[in-house]
């Protein structure tokens, strides 16, 4: 079996996670020095947020060298010390591509509009135009137009995210061949996989308004698995915001012929009003989370692989989301992990989940991340009131999941001696690493104990799904089956007391995990959940 389908994954943004020279920014030697830490949660590998050469206006995901580091983050000595550090305590490093765009800084962009004629012009996605009517209306995925004008070419070129990421054009052979060359260097630096960015989105067809799922989209990804990364035991996980079954079993095929598995995003869009942006804010209905579970559990069972995940650095944070971040928040926080963790698939950890960390409140002008700002902008000119903006920032900010890990209560929570990018949240001095591991009972020994669960039991790894009291409004339950035992999942998901049925239990239940005492009552209390094992009569 893949090394990868029994391993849990943490995601570090690293700006955020670790200061070790006091400008303020996390940087590659503050995560080296937290490996320990992290073996002692027992992870497995590190996804590794962008740490190249970057003018960060994305926060690195505006790339303008891919074999650069940025000095922010410290030097390339400083990253091959964080691989091989990370390999003795059997942790790989998982870099993160973004190779649908570059930086407006890269040299490539640089070249192409100098003139048309340059050999890097089609590198990139131009198209005639006279100022004021772009070729067509296609719109950015941080606002405004998809196109921006360069004057003295009397083109436009094509970003899907900011102006200042130029879209690549893969349709261009050598582009490729560039890209590729850039992945064959971070394998060589012994890398254990890649994360790569919007990758749905390479094969664009702008002149037909076609932005995911291009018709050469599965191409491409064939012919960079060929000519990279393809048959050498690596993980690598594409994020791709349109994928359903059917392409994220083409991605994921067990034949090994593109991905390990994608990140899909159809769970975390449910609390949106239907057709509009994640801005526009609506209730999570409990029976939709489970449809779409049972929907991806069984559509990849023996045909792919899943991505198991509540947060990243582009989404809120689970537990102020779905759970309760105040009177329950340890419980509940306990609650989405134990719901998550009894799936099939490969867990990813975002830096700080592990604790229970919540979102955040600013003032606008504390906030730094683009589309927060763009947002904020657009919507108070449309004339929404300010009231109306600020809750769905509170609520959807990427800048939640950004501010900075709180490691213990000491000043800017032992993120930084300096003065922290962005606000630390103030509930750091009762929520940080340092007083969870101090506490047996913490969310972090918990999510410890679900690591270990996984790496020891393999029905986590194999079992089937089966979706348990579909109809119930407050519990979510499942079970996983193999030919001897049976996994059972039981999350109550509300902030009331529940019941479920007692036939669920079994005859000999084997208590795994429980984030309240379990006591074998068919009565649970907010937010309460285990799992248990049965063996099943030969
Ligand atoms: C992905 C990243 C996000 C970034 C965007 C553009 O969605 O996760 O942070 O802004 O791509 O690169």
């Amino acid at each position: 079996m893949e090394w990868w389908k029994k391993a849990v994954i943490y995601q570090i943004y690293p700006k955020s996670f670790m200061d070790s020279d006091g400008d303020g920014f996390g940087d590659l030697n503050g995560i080296t020095s937290k490996l320990d830490y992290l073996e002692e949660l027992g992870i497995d590998a590190i996804w590794l947020c962008p740490v190249y050469l970057s003018p960060q206006v994305d926060n690195g995901y505006d790339i303008s060298d891919y074999l650069q580091i940025d000095p922010m983050f410290g030097t390339m000595e400083d990253m091959d010390l964080l691989i091989s550090e990370a390999k003795k305590r059997n942790i790989r490093i998982i870099m993160d591509l973004v190779l649908n765009h570059t930086s407006d800084h890269h040299p490539w962009f640089r070249q192409a509009i100098q003139s048309p004629d340059s050999e890097f012009h089609d590198f990139y996605v131009f198209r005639d135009g006279n100022p004021g009517s772009p070729p067509n209306d296609m719109r950015a995925c941080f606002g405004g137009s998809a196109w921006t004008y360069v004057p003295s070419l009397k083109q436009y070129y094509f970003h899907q995210f900011a102006e200042q990421q130029p879209d690549l054009n893969w349709d261009n052979i050598e582009v490729r061949k560039q890209l590729y060359e850039i992945i064959n260097f971070w394998i060589s630096k012994g890398v254990g996989g890649f994360r790569f960015d919007v990758i749905d989105q390479i094969a664009k067809e702008p002149d037909l308004e076609i932005t995911a799922n291009g018709p050469l989209l599965h191409a491409y990804t064939r012919e960079m698995n060929q000519n990279t990364f393809g048959g050498r035991n690596m993980i690598t996980v594409g994020e791709t915001w349109s994928a359903d079954i059917q392409s994220a079993r083409e991605f994921s095929d067990p034949r090994g012929k593109e991905f390990s598995m994608v990140f899909q995003f159809e769970h975390i869009q449910l609390d949106q009003q239907k057709g509009k942006e994640k801005w526009d804010l609506a209730p999570l209905f409990l029976s939709d989370l489970k449809d779409v579970i049972n929907k991806w559990q069984t559509g990849l069972y023996n045909h792919g692989w899943n991505s198991l995940f509540w947060n990243n650095h582009d989404l809120p944070r689970i537990v102020s989301r779905w759970g309760n971040d105040q009177e329950y928040r340890e419980v509940s926080a306990k609650m989405l992990a134990t719901l998550l963790y009894g799936l099939q698939g490969t867990p990813y950890i975002y830096q700080g989940e592990e604790l229970g960390m919540t979102n955040i409140k600013l003032p606008i002008s504390e906030y730094k991340d683009l589309e927060t700002l763009n947002l904020y902008h657009d919507r108070i000119a449309k004339g929404y009131s300010e009231a109306e903006v600020m809750q769905s920032i509170y609520a959807r900010s990427r800048d939640n999941a950004r501010t900075p890990m709180q490691w213990s209560d000491s000043s800017n929570a032992g993120f930084s001696k300096g003065n922290p990018w962005l606000k630390i949240n103030p509930n750091y001095r009762e929520i940080n690493a340092e007083h969870e591991l101090s506490d047996p009972n913490s969310v972090f020994h918990y999510y410890q104990k679900l690591i270990k669960l996984r790496r020891q039991y393999d029905i986590f790894t194999e079992g089937k799904f089966h979706l348990l009291l579909e109809n119930h409004p407050q519990i979510f339950a499942y079970e996983r089956t193999c030919k001897t035992e049976r996994l059972l999942v039981i999350c109550n998901f509300s902030n009331k007391p529940a019941e479920f049925p007692n036939n669920l239990l079994g005859d000999s239940p084997e208590l795994l995990i429980s984030n309240l005492p379990f006591t074998r009552s068919t009565h649970l209390e907010p937010y309460q959940s285990f799992m248990v094992l049965n063996h099943l009569p030969k």
